[in-house]
């Protein structure tokens, strides 16, 4: 088989070819299909980018109209399924609900889990699409222990996420255009990030030929942890931690830098980009529109931006090309907009969603193999067997 090389994270290896998202690290560049981020994020909606994301090419009206129409037709969910949320304690992490949740949907949704024509790769991603954007706000119906909600059929897509959280039987739950765009823009900044731990993780559950449901329950586990998605609820947590301890930035980044201490800045650093993150920069304009527009004076953005300052100018971030990444503001806006901390990756899940969509469909496309690392053995050569009175 010949020598092995093994590259821990995969730090310089790739695992396939793809044409849906370009990202150069050291220029910080980021395109789906060869669109601008910026400018999808400016110009389009999230529906729209999440058709150009899985099929390749801007929608037309009318075919943007068509994937609404048929996402809508299967925004129901099983009646069978609350009886597996009522199982969880109101006090379960909403990305374990999340996960679970989209796991048991395959066992009412056998095509799903075997895709076998166009046709049927359409119907599961729009399936998919329809029933987890429904889920994922039952996760907190489920932390606060509200009523469950269904999709509107005369609401967009990013608006019914809005309703769907936070609409109650005691009356009509009013938004405004301010939040809507601010959140179809945070999914669009999400929708695709090319192979991260998530991704990947969708990718090689889905190579065995597991269902679109499983291979993206996979993915949400994945992006769970605090070194992935997880970390803009724990960026919150730590801006929150700051503020109680007085507020000192630097007093945090003593921290950080120390290699005793565990603790590290949330929301810096990252895998590719080594310049900057162009999501965070976008982000961080977006939460100061935001604020203003909602008249929201959040003394949390404040120690953010100290932090920020801060760190571009201290030499170990500096030496180790250490930026604030996407995670570093949304949260901040998140808040803003009333979403609790425990759903900030949720809401991630809900953006990245069209991005695993389309990188599994890819792989079943052009019939990748089974995704299988191989190892260098470390451990013990041949031993004879010790019986249990020797041990
Ligand atoms: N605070 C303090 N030191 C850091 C940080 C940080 N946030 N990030 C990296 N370092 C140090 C690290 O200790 C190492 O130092 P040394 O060379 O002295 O050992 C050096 O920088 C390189 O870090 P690494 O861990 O080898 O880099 P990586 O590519 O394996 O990890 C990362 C990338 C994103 C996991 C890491 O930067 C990190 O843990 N950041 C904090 C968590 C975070 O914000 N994650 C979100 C990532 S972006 C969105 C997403 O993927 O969801």
């Amino acid at each position: 088989t010949g020598a092995i090389t093994i590259d821990p994270g995969y730090k310089n290896s790739g695992s396939c070819k793809s044409e849906i998202t370009f990202l150069d690290g050291e220029e910080g560049i980021l395109r789906y299909r060869g669109y601008a981020i910026e400018e999808l994020a400016d110009k389009a909606d999230f529906l729209e980018v999440s058709y150009l994301i899985i099929f390749g090419e801007l929608p037309t009206k009318q075919q943007l109209e068509q994937f609404e129409n048929d996402i809508r037709k299967y925004t129901l969910v099983n009646e069978e399924m609350k009886n597996i949320i009522d199982g969880f304690p109101k006090t379960a992490h909403p990305m374990g609900v999340l996960s679970s949740l989209t796991s048991a949907l395959t066992a009412f949704n056998p095509k799903v889990v075997n895709v076998e024509n166009e046709k049927e790769m359409y119907e599961a991603i729009c399936k998919t699409m329809g029933k987890f954007l429904v889920i994922a706000t039952w996760t907190y119906r489920k932390m606060m222990g509200y009523p469950l909600n269904y999709y509107d059929n005369t609401k967009g897509y990013v608006e019914n996420f809005m309703r769907l959280m936070f609409e109650l039987p005691t009356g009509p739950y009013a938004t405004n255009k301010t939040v809507i765009n601010a959140l179809d823009k945070l999914f669009i900044l999400h929708a695709d990030h090319e192979q991260n731990c998530s991704t990947s993780t969708v990718r090689i559950v889905g190579s065995s030929h597991a269902g679109l449901f499983a291979s993206i329950s996979a993915g949400v586990s994945a992006l769970w942890g605090p070194l992935h998605g997880g970390a803009n609820q724990a960026v919150l947590e730590m801006l929150e931690q700051i503020q109680k301890d007085g507020g000192d930035a630097q007093k945090a980044l003593a921290r950080a830098k120390d290699k005793d201490d565990p603790f590290r800045l949330m929301g810096f650093g990252h895998r590719v980009y080594k310049n900057f993150d162009p999501r965070a920069k976008i982000i961080k304009k977006a939460a100061d529109e935001v604020l203003a527009e909602l008249g929201v004076n959040d003394p949390i953005l404040n120690i953010a931006k100290q932090l920020e300052e801060a760190a571009l100018v201290d030499p170990y971030f500096v030496d180790r090309k250490l930026y604030p990444n996407v995670d570093f503001y949304s949260g901040i806006i998140y808040r803003a907009l009333g979403i609790p901390t425990d759903m900030f990756t949720v809401l991630f899940a809900i953006g990245r969603l069209p991005g695993w969509i389309a990188q599994w469909k890819e792989m079943r496309v052009n019939k990748e193999p089974i995704g299988r690392p191989r190892q260098v053995y470390t451990g013990y050569p041949l031993r004879s067997f010790v019986e249990m009175d020797k041990r």
